[in-house]
Parts: structure tokens; C-alpha cells; sequence
């Protein structure tokens, strides 16, 4: 019994004369910049050192690369608290600096997605600076979210708010006034409803497209337009309403207003330039984001929350492929990103041992990958036999993939990490109960030796492990068994399997063995067990993510089997 699910709209068919659009299958690699290359020696990653890296990408065979916030900014949270949008933070480069790396990348036929960051600014914004000396009342608070203090004196805040970091959402200035904030207090809301913050934006947005680059990625795409009405609501209220549309400031239904006039600014170039939304809502509401009148793309983070489960996976790709089918897009795979543990080391730890966002609980945080009986134990290599199958099986998917940093390299997660040595801001509002996301921001091994194994001549931001040694770049390049021939492979391979956006899946008799056909016969199987299931005897084996005993599928190993 085959169960077939199209999602495409028919100017996505191979028959088509048009070309479909860039993205719709793209693979896009995530390049967080500080920890990627570092070209000037002083442990922090640079545009030079990216560029200095254009051709292992091109190697790679990715389509685009999303570049993770470069602009000036004080770091107090990675970069998305940004101080300019449109530069370039002097440690990292500058603006020529990015012309040359655009102009490199598009050489090699590799599209550029930036980040913009339009819920917050960092404090150290001008805008915001300037609303601090403005005081109450003035245009310049205006641009953010400002409110009187309560109680008699302004002493207390206006509401008990928690900030998704942790801590309060509301932070006093001194004149008795708050301001809210839903991230970091080095993170303003801005607001909305002001004309000259939409302005900005759209200024933003030019800026960089003018400059070459073919897309972005939208930070919190779900919480831009608020609606805070007095008396405000006290937490317990707020998680308490519906989030239909009319919440006062998750996933408004008119946040879709600002990204109607972005659509506007995208389609006056040629191509048109592209965005993707990260948009936390509840599925049935991505398709909102994901139309083409809106920021045309939205992640699916389903799978960073999801096991390494046959019946989990099953239920994703069906529900997502059903939700891009409703916004005529295309669906996007992300098994790890710059917020989440690498999917490695996911897959590696006990299921009870990972937070509900896939982060692991703070009281084992640093033990993972020591030996001697600490718990949880991480089991690494079957974390990434299954990070290996699992990713082979994304790949094989219709729609785009989001590949992030030195997954191809099969990194595991950084757990060892000192608290002096943390950056994350939520690792300190936590405070220290979550370890936070400086794990698998540790900067890349490129050479098995060096000072930070050949990510720059001085150190790395963050200290990186001994056991990097044995995974860098040029420790895996030219061996057929390592993740990265793996990924290279396998991304070669993808321009022959991904022709239609639609897959029929093919029921084998087990409950955790996936397999599922591709429009131009090409066939992907992955055995999430641990029992070895047969191939048919004629299978013309294209690609398989460990090793075959002939026609027999070992257990947690995906294989793809190409036409005949
Ligand atoms: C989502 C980003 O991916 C994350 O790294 C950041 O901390 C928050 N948005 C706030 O900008």
C-alpha cells in the first residue's frame, strides 16, 4: 500500500518550462559568523575568514548560505541584540568585506541569506540611547515600548512579565518609567505600531538587497506587532489567551501587515528576493508566513523537537508537506540550528535527559562527555549513526534543508564548557539552570592541530574540546567513510533525486522502518530500529549513511536507492 502526498503547486513539475524558484529545495547552510573562520587571529570569526572558506563550501554543495547576525552589536546575545543594521560589527569586517564575500559566494552559484533582527535593537542602538536622554513622552521612546511604573512611585513594574530568557520582561530606566523586553534587558522591543520603525525596516531590507543578497531570515517573525492595552494583563492572564490571531503579542494576525509591504520591497527586485520566517506558532498557523503574500517561507522546527522515532518522523513529514501544500510553498527541514543541542549528541542522550526544546537539563550539563559512569551518559557514537541516518533522510526530503555549521562534520555538542567561559545570555538569567546554547556555538575544527585546530591564529572565543582534533575538516576531507564525504555526497546526489516537491511513502512491515519514493523513482529507507531489514536484492544502492551487509539494512542507517 503506497500512501501518496503532493505538496507542489504544478509550476514545480519538471515538465514546467519555468524554472521553479531557487529556494523551493534548497539547501541552505546556517554560517554563524564568530565561530566559523577567523581570518584576523583574534579568536573571533570574520566576513575574511568566511570568505576564506567559499571554496569547502562550494565543495559542500550547498545552494545558499544564511549568514547569522555580522552586524555591530555588544554580544549580549550572540549578536541578535544589533547596535547597526546596516553594517558591519569592526570585529567581524566591514562593508566591503561583505561585497567581497557576496560577490565569491554568487561566483560559486551560492545564494546569500542575511538576518535581520526586527523585534528588538540592542540597547546600544542610537535610537534606543537617544530614547534614554529623550525621556518620557518624547518621539524617541515612541519607537519602543515604554510604560509607567506601578505603585505610587513608579517603583514597581508594570506588569510581572517574564522575558523568554528568564527574569523580568520589564526593566526600570530611572525616571520611573519601563521598558519592555522580551528577550535579554540589552534587547528593546520596538514598536510596531510606529511608522517610523516600519520605515526603518524597509530601508534595512533595500540596503542589503541593493548590496546583492538574495534573502533573509526573519528573527522572531511571530511577535513584531503588539497590542498592550491598559490595565495590562499579569502573566497568568497572558499565557491564558488564545493565541488565535488576537494575543497582545504572540502570532498577531496583523504582523502579516508589515510583511505584506517587506513582500512588496522583495518583489520590486529581480529575482525576487526571499525570506523565511522563525516563527514558533502553532502549525496550523505557519502557512500564514509561508504564503507567498506574506515572508513566503517558514521554518518547521518539528524535527529539533522530535526523537530519533520512526513513527514521530512519519507524522512530521506528512503533517508538514500537508501545511506547505496549504501555503503553495515549500516545506523546511532543520534537524539543528545556533539554539538547539546538535542533533548528534540528541540522538546520543537518554530521552528523559532533554528538555522539551531538545536542551538538556542543567544538573548534567557539563558530564556528558566525560567517561566513568557520570550521568546521563551520551552514548556518542550511536548519537551519530543516528544523526547520520537521520540527516541522510531529511536530505532525501522535498523542500529545503537547513544545514547548521559543522553538523556535516558530525560534531557533537560542546558540554564542558566553564561557567567563567559562557556567553549565552541564558545560562545567566537561567541563572546557571539552563547551560544554554554556547555548546554548538563552539568555533569549527578546520586542522586537526594548531591554536583553535586552524580556526584562526589566537584562540577561539570559546574553548574548544580536545576531541575536535579527531573531527576537523582536514582530518575527514579525502576519507569515503567520514560525515563530511557523507554530506558531500549526498548534497551531489540531491540535484538527481529532488526533480517534483512530493513523495509517496511505501509501507514496509515494520513500525520503525520509513521508506518512501521520490516523482523520478528515486527511493529513500531508513531503518530506525536496531533489527536489519532487507532490500530488494536489485537495489542500486546510491548512498547509504553506514556501512551495508550487502542488501541488508543494518539498524539505524538510511540508504538511498537511485532510479533505474
Ligand atoms: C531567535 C534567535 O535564533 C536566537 O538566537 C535569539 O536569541 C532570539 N531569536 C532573540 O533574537
Amino acid at each position: 500500500m503506497t500512501t501518496h502526498v503532493h505538496t507542489a503547486p504544478l509550476t514545480s513539475d519538471h515538465t514546467d518550462p519555468e524554472p521553479p524558484e531557487w529556494w523551493r529545495q534548497a539547501v541552505v547552510y546556517q554560517v554563524y559568523p564568530r565561530s566559523f573562520a577567523d581570518a584576523d587571529g583574534d579568536g573571533i570569526g570574520d566576513l575574511r575568514g568566511i570568505l576564506s572558506r567559499v571554496r569547502y563550501l562550494a565543495d559542500l554543495g550547498i545552494d545558499a548560505v544564511w549568514l547569522s547576525p555580522f552586524y555591530p552589536s555588544e554580544l549580549a546575545d550572540g549578536g541578535y541584540d544589533v547596535a547597526d543594521y546596516r553594517d558591519v560589527d569592526p570585529r567581524l569586517g566591514t562593508l566591503d568585506d561583505f561585497d567581497a564575500l557576496v560577490e565569491a559566494l554568487h561566483a560559486e552559484g551560492i545564494r546569500v541569506v542575511v538576518d535581520i533582527v526586527p523585534n528588538h535593537t540592542s540597547n546600544k542602538h542610537a535610537w534606543f540611547q537617544e530614547a534614554l536622554a529623550a525621556g518620557r513622552g518624547s518621539a524617541a521612546r515612541a519607537r519602543y515600548i515604554f510604560r509607567d511604573g506601578a505603585g505610587p512611585d513608579g517603583s514597581q513594574p508594570p506588569a510581572d512579565w517574564v522575558s523568554v530568557f528568564g527574569g523580568p520582561a520589564w526593566e526600570p530606566v530611572g525616571d520611573g518609567q519601563w521598558y519592555f523586553h522580551n528577550f535579554a534587558v540589552e534587547q528593546p522591543d520596538l514598536d510596531w505600531s510606529n511608522p517610523q520603525v516600519r520605515a526603518d525596516f524597509v530601508h534595512t531590507l533595500r540596503f542589503w538587497s541593493d548590496r546583492g543578497v538574495d534573502g533573509f531570515r526573519i528573527d522572531v517573525a511571530h511577535m513584531l506587532t503588539k497590542d498592550f492595552v491598559d490595565p495590562l494583563p499579569s502573566q497568568a492572564e497572558l499565557d491564558a489567551i488564545p493565541r488565535d490571531g488576537n494575543h497582545p503579542m504572540i502570532d498577531r494576525d496583523d504582523v502579516h501587515e508589515v510583511y505584506a509591504e517587506w513582500r512588496e520591497v522583495f518583489d520590486s527586485y529581480d529575482p525576487p528576493r526571499t525570506a523565511v520566517a522563525e516563527a514558533w506558532v502553532e502549525p496550523s498557523r505557519i502557512p500564514l508566513y509561508a504564503r507567498a503574500e506574506s515572508l513566503g517561507q517558514a521554518f518547521n522546527f518539528d524535527l529539533l523537537e522530535a526523537d530519533f522515532d520512526a513513527t514521530q518522523f512519519r507524522r512530521i513529514v506528512t503533517d508538514n508537506l500537508t501545511l506547505a501544500a496549504q501555503s503553495g510553498s515549500s516545506t523546511t527541514w532543520v534537524l539543528s540550528n545556533h539554539d538547539v543541542v546538535r542533533h548528534a549528541t540528541r540522538y546520543g542522550l537518554p530521552d528523559a535527559e532533554r528538555g522539551t526544546d531538545g536542551r538538556p537539563l542543567r544538573k548534567h550539563g557539563n558530564e556528558w562527555l566525560l567517561s566513568g559512569g557520570t550521568r546521563p551518559e551520551l552514548d556518542a557514537a550511536a548519537g551519530i549513526r543516528r544523526a547520520r541516518a537521520a540527516s541522510l533522510f531529511v536530505l532525501g526530503l522535498p523542500g529545503s534543508a537547513y544545514v547548521y555549521q559543522g553538523e556535516e562534520l558530525g560534531l557533537h555538542e560542546v558540554a564542558a564548557i566553564d561557567d567563567e567561559h559562557r556567553q549565552d545570555p541564558t545560562f545567566f538569567r537561567s541563572p546557571g539552570e539552563d547551560i544554554g546554547r554556547d555548546g554548538c556555538r563552539v568555533p569549527l575544527p578546520w586542522t586537526a592541530e594548531g591554536s583553535s585546530f586552524g580556526f584562526g591564529d589566537d584562540g577561539a572565543h570559546l574553548p574548544q574540546p580536545a576531541w575536535f582534533a579527531d573531527l576537523a575538516v582536514a582530518v575527514q576531507d579525502g576519507d569515503p567513510a567520514s560525515t563530511l564525504a557523507l554530506y558531500r555526497r549526498a548534497l551531489a546526489l540531491r540535484h538527481e533525486l529532488q526533480t517534483g516537491e512530493a513523495l509517496t511513502w511505501v509501507e514496509t512491515g515494520r513500525h520503525d522502518v520509513l521508506q518512501f519514493h521520490r516523482p523520478n523513482g528515486w527511493t529513500v529507507v531508513t531503518n530506525f530500529g536496531t533489527e536489519p531489514f532487507d532490500l530488494p536484492a536489485d537495489a542500486d544502492i546510491a548512498l547509504s549513511s553506514g556501512p551495508l551487509d550487502g542488501r541488508v539494512l543494518p539498524g539505524e542507517t538510511t540508504v538511498w536507492i537511485s532510479a533505474r
